[in-house]
């Protein structure tokens, strides 16, 4: 049997025992559990300069061999903070308004992506798979196509797929649905992103190639997580430092996607308009920085921190305080018990591909006596995860409503729905995801014949 190639642009530190937080490079990492598989991406690194293409940094790791490559500060800049996070990531959460569109950057992606392709070409064999994920990487599986690569090649995009009534607003839009007819399958997370996606294709006379296939997580390693991390320092300083107030969760990365502002929001409405909260519930944010560099995120940090200093110092009493609010990392292990002691977690993106901490947190769960999801209608688990309490983030009264509700649920109501969710969750995990992407794309007609 041939092996798996997985590309992407971020790669987990194999050795490292803290992560970056961030839901592709954890979804790939339970789902490579089996058989022998090569994972090629960056190293995280910038160097000032190269003189020609980066050699790969090896590394084998069980049954992964890691193949890394460093960035040049310009290609960072162009590629991944200006291009991918820049353009294409507001454009496909629905935030064309905050797309800051450059031809030079558009140039430095492809050429990364032609560097990648070159690069990569090397140590692949003819029977090999592979599989390139997420929206850094569109014109990949072309540019190996360009080099001769004649094996099976699949594509995953990790976030949404919006109507091509608003990706047309893409100057050369087209070139990105053209870089999808190198792939023999193109995966996305929900029905609404693969209607989108063969839409768009039709509307530009190319073949469909889109299907949907939401990515899981691994439960029971999660739970088993959760559970141990119950007996360690973190949980238990956590919980006496709430002296009994009921505690309401919020994790994601620092991203504007998340609907931070509006969850900050929506819990000063609760604390306005249910003021018999007051004193009995803590809110705790961790919310560690990402694409620092990128102006936008730089300034939602600041208006999350003038929110953050505003509701505390409106609320708080002095032996209380109404939201904690960390952005620094904190490891998985330590997370997954927060995440089994919240009463409550919310959970607000304006869009998300999927959002695996929605899935994490129930996996956690104490089944006897299970917390509540407050979910947005507009997460990409929303459609699987519908026995949670759903919210439009755009409302913070609706948000406000919604945690009224999941902080006075008595317990049977919230054990109908903790069981139907985990269901769910045990239904797609991240092996099954990668085995039906797997079997559909060895199963799909080849776009290069041989
Ligand atoms: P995204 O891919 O947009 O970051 P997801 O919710 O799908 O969103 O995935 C985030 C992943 O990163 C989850 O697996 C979560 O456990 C992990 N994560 C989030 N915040 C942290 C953190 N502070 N420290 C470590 N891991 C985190
Ligand atoms: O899941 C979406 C995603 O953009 C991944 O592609 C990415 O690795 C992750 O979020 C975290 O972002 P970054 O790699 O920019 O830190």
């Amino acid at each position: 049997m041939g092996r798996l190639i997985i590309v992407s642009n971020r790669v987990p530190a194999p050795r490292e025992r803290n992560q970056p937080a961030g839901g592709l490079a954890v979804g790939l990492k339970d789902a490579l559990r089996q058989g022998d598989a090569l994972w090629f991406g960056w190293s995280g690194r910038q160097v000032p300069e190269m003189s020609g293409d980066p050699t790969p940094a090896i590394d084998r790791v069980g049954n992964v061999t890691y193949a890394t490559i460093d960035l040049t500060t310009a290609q960072h800049t162009g590629f991944y903070q200006n291009f991918s996070n820049g353009i294409l990531w507001p454009l496909f959460h629905y935030r064309v308004g905050l797309m800051n569109y450059s031809r030079l950057d558009w140039e430095m992606y492809l050429s990364v992506n032609a560097m990648f392709a070159r690069t990569l070409r090397p140590l692949l064999r003819p029977d090999d798979t592979i599989w390139i994920h997420d929206y850094h990487l569109f014109p990949l599986g072309q540019a190996l196509r360009d080099l001769g690569v004649k094996c099976r090649i699949g594509f995953f995009l990790h976030i949404p797929f919006p109507p091509w009534s608003l990706v047309r607003a893409l100057p050369g839009a087209e070139l990105l649905l053209e870089d999808m007819q190198a792939y023999d399958l193109v995966g996305v997370q929900t029905p609404e992103d693969a209607e989108n996606l063969n839409h768009a294709l039709r509307m530009n006379n190319m073949a469909e190639r889109a299907q949907a296939f939401p990515i899981g997580i691994d439960p029971v390693e999660f739970r088993t997580q959760a559970e141990a991390s119950m007996k360690g320092t973190e949980v238990s300083r956590l919980r006496d430092s709430l002296r009994g107030a009921a505690l309401v969760l919020g994790v994601d990365r620092l991203d504007y996607s998340k609907g931070l502002p509006e969850r900050f929001k929506g819990y000063e409405a609760l604390l306005t308009r249910y003021p018999e909260h007051r004193g009995k519930v803590t809110f705790l944010q961790v919310a560690p920085i990402s694409r620092g560099n990128v102006e936008e995120y730089r300034q939602l940090r600041c208006q999350l921190d003038e929110l953050t200093g505003r509701i505390n110092g409106a609320y708080s009493e002095f032996d209380w305080t109404p939201i904690r609010y960390i952005t620094r990392p904190i490891s998985r292990d330590v997370l997954a018990g927060f995440y089994r002691m919240a009463d409550v977690a919310l959970i607000t993106p304006l869009r998300d591909g999927m959002n695996l901490v929605a899935k994490e947190y129930i996996a956690a769960q104490d089944p006897a006596d299970p917390g509540v999801l407050i979910l947005s209608h507009f997460a990409g688990a929303a459609p699987e995860l519908d026995e949670a309490v759903l919210v439009n983030p755009y409302d913070t009264d609706e948000i406000a409503d919604a945690l009224h509700q999941a902080l006075t649920m008595q317990r049977p109501e919230r054990q109908t729905r903790w069981t139907a969710l985990e269901k769910e969750v045990c239904r797609t995990t991240a092996v099954s995801w990668a085995n039906d992407f797997l079997r559909a794309l060895d199963g799909a007609p080849v776009s290069v014949s041989s």
